[in-house]
C-alpha cells in the first residue's frame, strides 16, 4: 500500500517513520516534508494548500491513503476535494474540521453537546466586549474566532489587559478576518493535559495522555510557541480522568457532530484544564498534535496503519484494545529551535551531531523545520528545527536520555528548554 502524509512539521516526519514500519506499506510519500521525512520516505514538493497538485500526485502514484498533518488543509477542506476525486484520506471533512477552525463554532457545540468548558460570551463588535468585560470579577481569555497560527488567543491577568486585547483582534485587525468574532471567557486555574483519540462512526480510541510545554522559557515563561516538548503518558491524567474525558467530552461531541450530520472523522485532539471543578476543554484541533505525535508514536509497538483503517472504515468498536500494544517506558520529546523563535529567526544553519545521535538506542530525532542543502548538508528551514525524543524505563531517565541527545547536536542559535517533564518529575 502506498500512503501519502501531508506537512513538514515534526508531527509529520514521526507518522512518516511509523507507516514506513508497517508490514502492509510499501511507500510512503511526505509532500512537501523535510530532511528527515526524505530518508524514511519521499518527498514531494507540493504545499499542504496545494489540492489540485496533490490530487493529481495522488492519482498519479495510486496513492491508496493520504494522512492530513496540519489544521489549515482540513479547515480549507481538502478531505471533500479528496473524496470528491474517489481518493482515500484520513482527516475530518471542512464542516467537521469546523471544531479547530472557528472558536465560536466549536464553543456552541461544546454549549450544545453539555460539555464541560469555560464559561464564554460571543461578540462581534468591540464595545459590547469591553463593557461586558469591564463587569466582569474574574480574569478572561480573549480568543479571535478564526485560525491565527495559535497566537490568536490572548490570555489575561487584568482588565486592561483584556481590553487591550479586544483592542488587538476587533479594532487593530492583528489577525486579520479571524478576528472578526470573538470568544471571550473565564480564565481557568489548573494544570494542562492533551488528550488526542482516533475517532471514525461512533468509535473512539484514546491514544495515550501527554503534556506539551506551550511557553517558550522554562518554567513556563515567555511568549506562546507551537510547543517546546512534550511526555507520554502524562502521569497526571490517571484512568478516572480518561474514562471522564471520554465519557464526558468525546461521547457527547462525536454523538452531537452525527446528529448534525457533520459527523467526525480523523484525529480528535482535546486540549484540557484539570481543574479544581473537574476537566475542562480549552480548545479542540482536528488533527494529530505537535509535539504530542512524537512522544505518542515512539512509544506505539503495534502498526499505526491498522489503527487509522478501523477509525477511517469506522471498525474501531471491533478493535481489541487489549491487542493494541504500547511500549510500557515513559518518552520525552525536546524541541529545539532556531535562535529568536516564536519571533523573527534566521534559517539555513548547518546542523551537526545527528549522526553521532543515531549511534544511540532507543532515541530518535524527528526532523521539522529543516531541509537539505546543495551539498546535501542537513540545514534550518523553521522556527521548530528538531524534536528529540528519548524512551527510559522511568520519565526522569527518558528526559536525561533525551537530553544527553540534544547535547550531542548543534546549530547556530539553537535554543530549548530545559525543564521538559519536571512538572510530573516533581509531582512523583
Ligand atoms: P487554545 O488555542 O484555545 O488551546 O489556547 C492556547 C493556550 O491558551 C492553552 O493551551 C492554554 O494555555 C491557554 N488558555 C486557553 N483558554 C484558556 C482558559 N480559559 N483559561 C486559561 N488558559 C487558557
Ligand atoms: N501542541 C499543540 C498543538 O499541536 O496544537
Amino acid at each position: 500500500m502506498k500512503v501519502l502524509v501531508i506537512g513538514k512539521g515534526g508531527r509529520e516526519h514521526a507518522l512518516v517513520w511509523k507507516l514506513a514500519r508497517s508490514p502492509r506499506v510499501s511507500k510512503v510519500y511526505c509532500a512537501p516534508g523535510n530532511a528527515g521525512t526524505a530518508v524514511e520516505g519521499e518527498n514531494y514538493a507540493a504545499e499542504p494548500h496545494e489540492f489540485d497538485r496533490l490530487i493529481r500526485f495522488a492519482k498519479r502514484e495510486q496513492i491508496d491513503l493520504t494522512i492530513v498533518g496540519p489544521e489549515d488543509p482540513l479547515c480549507a477542506g481538502i478531505v471533500d476535494e479528496f473524496q470528491k476525486n474517489g481518493l482515500r484520506i484520513f482527516g475530518p471533512t471542512k464542516a467537521a474540521a469546523r471544531i479547530e477552525g472557528s472558536k465560536v463554532f466549536s464553543k456552541n457545540l461544546m454549549r450544545h453537546a453539555d460539555v464541560p468548558t469555560a464559561d464564554f460570551k460571543i461578540f462581534d463588535h468591540s464595545e459590547p466586549a469591553k463593557y461586558w468585560i469591564s463587569t466582569r470579577d474574574f480574569p478572561v481569555v480573549v480568543k479571535a474566532d478564526g485560525l491565527a497560527a495559535g497566537k490568536g488567543v490572548i490570555v489575561c491577568s487584568t482588565i486592561p489587559e483584556a481590553l487591550k486585547a479586544i483592542d488587538s483582534v476587533m479594532v487593530k485587525e492583528e489577525f486579520g478576518q479571524a478576528g472578526r468574532q470573538v470568544v471571550v471567557e473565564k480564565r481557568l486555574e489548573g494544570e494542562e493535559l492533551s488528550v488526542l483519540g482516533l475517532v471514525g462512526g461512533r468509535g473512539i480510541y484514546l491514544l495515550p495522555c501527554t503534556q506539551d510545554h506551550k511557553a517558550a522559557y522554562d518554567g513556563d515563561q515567555g511568549p506562546n510557541t507551537g510547543g517546546m516538548g512534550a511526555y507520554c503518558p502524562a502521569p497526571i491524567g490517571t484512568p478516572e480522568i480518561l474514562q471522564e474525558v471520554e465519557d464526558k467530552i468525546f461521547v457527547p461531541i462525536i454523538h452531537t457532530m452525527k446528529r448534525q450530520r457533520f459527523p467526525f472523522s480523523g484525529t480528535l485532539f482535546a486540549g484540557l484544564m484539570l481543574t479544581s471543578q473537574g476537566t475542562k476543554v480549552l480548545e479542540f484541533n482536528a488533527r494529530f498534535g505537535d509535539p504530542e505525535t512524537q512522544c505518542i508514536l515512539f512509544r506505539l509497538k503495534s502498526d499505526l496503519l491498522d489503527l487509522i483503517e478501523a477509525a477511517l472504515d469506522e471498525r474501531l468498536e471491533e478493535l481489541d484494545e487489549q491487542k493494541i500494544i504500547w511500549d510500557p517506558r515513559p518518552s520525552v520529546c525536546v524541541v529545539l529551535c532556531s535562535g529568536g523563535y516564536p519571533g523573527k529567526y534566521e534559517t539555513k544553519k548547518p546542523i551537526t551531531g545527528l549522526e553521532e545521535v543515531k549511534k544511540m538506542t532507543d532515541v530518535m530525532v524527528f526532523h521539522a523545520g529543516t531541509t537539505l542543502d546543495e551539498n546535501n548538508r542537513v540545514v534550518t528551514a523553521g522556527g521548530r528545527v528538531l524534536g528529540v525524543t528519548a524512551l527510559g524505563d522511568t520519565l526522569a531517565e527518558a528526559k536525561a536520555k533525551a537530553y544527553e541527545a540534544v547535547a550531542k547536536i548543534h546549530f547556530k542559535g539553537m535554543h530549548y528548554r530545559k525543564d521538559i517533564a519536571d512538572k510530573a518529575l516533581r509531582r512523583s
